[in-house]
């Protein structure tokens, strides 16, 4: 009895505690600041609701204060500025203003190493950057399509779950080994895709299994997955210097010549140095890591989408036989680069695609002086002023542009056609922060590539891999939902990198 009634006192003092905290934040609220999203539980603040669906959280904050508001997150303050002029307030802010790499250093230097990407001040990302994206020239592009195909047979010949001519498949597993084979055997060059027949998959896997958001606070946690993350960093990069040993030693091979490996092998950092072996190998965990989640997301969403609308299908196949005059099973000519640009519904099918399900929800950058940020009259609120203190941490989020009606209309209709019908508004300044011009994008809905000096290098070779995967997918295939299924799955939120909930099965037919 007495127990019962001090665990009852307990209680009530905890409710109580919770109950002035959160009253607390309405009488103490700073007025010059962005309206904070109120919560029960101090520290965990919005987490849960902002984890299970990051874009309702969003809508729904968004329709009570507005495109700019705070909320708490595992002891942060995150201010999310939203619409086309948050989406340009962060992702083209100045140096002095945002910073990327003190939020992503923590994740990302253990899994590719030291001296890269987020691990160096900004001015060697963008020459870094610089020599990614110019290791992806036309010609290499041009050399990738055939590389492409034949991954792409030999998968299909292979895979279990493809005998025979009719099955089911798991769109989430399948398109994360086709892309990564894909990937590997063009961006990364021969000698690491016939590593991945043998001991790569496996270090692959214990890397990325360092790819988790609690990772972002606490990477140094003595688990058993932090342990077989170093030691696949350390394997990966040793593996990669004596890949460049080789290479080094036997000179160009007719088949590597244009790939990345051999660009960042004879490039130039600006202070006159070649670039050391050893970032050559984390650059190129980073790549690996960079496209692939990113991509085998996209895939399995294409997959998806095209199983529920065998309509959108068929028409990419006439679009082939048309374009292209592919239709003799056994006869078909092997597709080019120049094939897949001509293909223009295929590259609307992979353009909406990435409107809808664009697999990065959340940008976030450190605040590095004092901001202020004007708002109003484009989210239906009047015209007003905040300011935004160091302590917080920006959060932009562009696929809420992306999935906003304003912008779009249905916008939750997957729909390739809306393409033909509007254009949207790109803005014209393009600017060059060291890594070539790239539209600033500051007035776009649409920025599923990111925006500013962070900007996706990646893009060309996302759009050709993405288009090959699907155009090749539909040539072979009629794919259509599980019997009994009327849609497709939900969104899986809990991985960094969004992708559909596992195992979104789908069913295959050979045509
Ligand atoms: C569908 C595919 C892809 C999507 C949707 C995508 C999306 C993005 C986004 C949104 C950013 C900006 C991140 C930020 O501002 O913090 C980014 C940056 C980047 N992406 Fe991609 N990406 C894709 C594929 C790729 C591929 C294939 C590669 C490599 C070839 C790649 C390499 C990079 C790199 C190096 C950056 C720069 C990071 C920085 O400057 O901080 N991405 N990507
Ligand atoms: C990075 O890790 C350190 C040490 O655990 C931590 O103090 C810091 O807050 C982390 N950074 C972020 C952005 O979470
Ligand atoms: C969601 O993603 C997490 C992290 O990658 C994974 O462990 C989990 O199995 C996934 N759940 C579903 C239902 O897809």
């Amino acid at each position: 009895m007495a127990l019962a009634a001090t665990f009852f006192k307990f209680a009530a003092l905890v409710l109580f505690t919770l109950c002035l905290h959160r009253l607390s934040q309405y009488l103490f609220r700073k007025k010059d600041e962005p309206p904070m999203v109120p919560y029960w539980l101090p520290f965990v603040g919005s987490a849960i609701t902002y984890g299970q669906d990051p874009y309702v959280f969003f809508f729904r904050n968004r329709e009570k204060y507005g495109d700019v508001f705070s909320f708490v997150l595992l002891g942060k303050k995150m201010t999310v500025c939203l619409g086309t002029q948050g989406n340009d307030f962060i992702l083209n802010g100045r140096l002095q203003d945002v910073n990327a790499e003190e939020i992503y250093v923590n994740l990302t230097t253990p899994v590719f190493g030291s001296g890269v990407v987020y691990d160096c001040p900004n001015a060697l990302l963008m020459e870094q950057k610089k020599f990614l994206k110019f290791g992806v020239t036309t010609e290499a592009l041009q050399s990738y399509v055939p590389l492409f195909e034949a991954e792409f047979h030999d998968f299909v010949a292979h895979l279990e779950a493809f005998q025979g001519f009719e099955g089911s498949i798991s769109t989430t597993r399948v398109m994360a080994e086709l892309t990564i084979y894909m990937a590997s055997r063009t961006l990364q060059g021969k000698e690491v895709r016939q590593k991945f027949n043998s001991n790569f998959a496996g270090l692959y896997h214990d890397l990325d299994m360092g790819f988790t958001p609690i990772n972002f606070m606490m990477p140094w946690l003595p688990l058993p997955v932090n342990r077989r993350r170093d030691l696949a960093q350390r394997t990966l990069a040793r593996t990669y210097i004596q890949i460049i040993e080789a290479r080094r030693k036997l000179g160009k091979g007719l088949e590597t010549e244009n790939d990345m490996l051999w660009h960042l092998m004879s490039s130039i950092y600006k202070n006159g140095n070649p670039i050391p072996d050893q970032e050559i190998a984390h650059m190129m965990i980073a790549l690996l890591m960079a496209g692939q989640h990113s991509s085998s997301s996209i895939a399995s969403w294409i997959m998806l989408r095209l199983a529920s609308r065998p309509d959108i299908a068929e028409e990419l196949y006439q679009e082939q036989i048309r374009v292209l005059g592919r239709c003799e099973k056994g006869l078909m000519r092997p597709l080019t680069y120049e094939d897949i640009s001509l293909l223009t519904l295929n590259s609307l099918v992979v353009k909406e695609t990435l409107r809808l399900h664009a697999p990065i929800h959340s940008i976030m950058r450190a605040v590095k002086s004092p901001l202020s940020i004007r708002t109003g009259g484009a989210d239906g609120l009047k015209e007003r002023a905040y300011n935004i203190p160091t302590s917080h941490v920006l959060l932009s989020a562009p696929g809420v542009t992306a999935q906003s009606p304003e912008h779009f209309e249905s916008p939750s209709y997957w729909d390739p056609h809306r393409w033909e019908r509007t254009a949207v508004k790109e803005g014209d300044e393009k600017v060059d922060y060291g890594y070539g011009m790239v539209t600033k994008g500051a007035s776009s809905p649409y920025l599923p590539f990111g925006a500013g000096r962070h900007r996706c290098i990646g893009e060309q070779f996302a759009y050709l891999q993405l288009g090959t995967i699907t155009a090749l997918m539909v040539h072979e295939f009629k794919l259509s939902l599980m019997d009994g299924e009327t849609g497709i799955p939900g969104t899986n939120y809990t991985s960094l990198f969004t992708r559909p909930l596992d195992p979104a099965m789908i069913r295959w037919k050979k045509r």
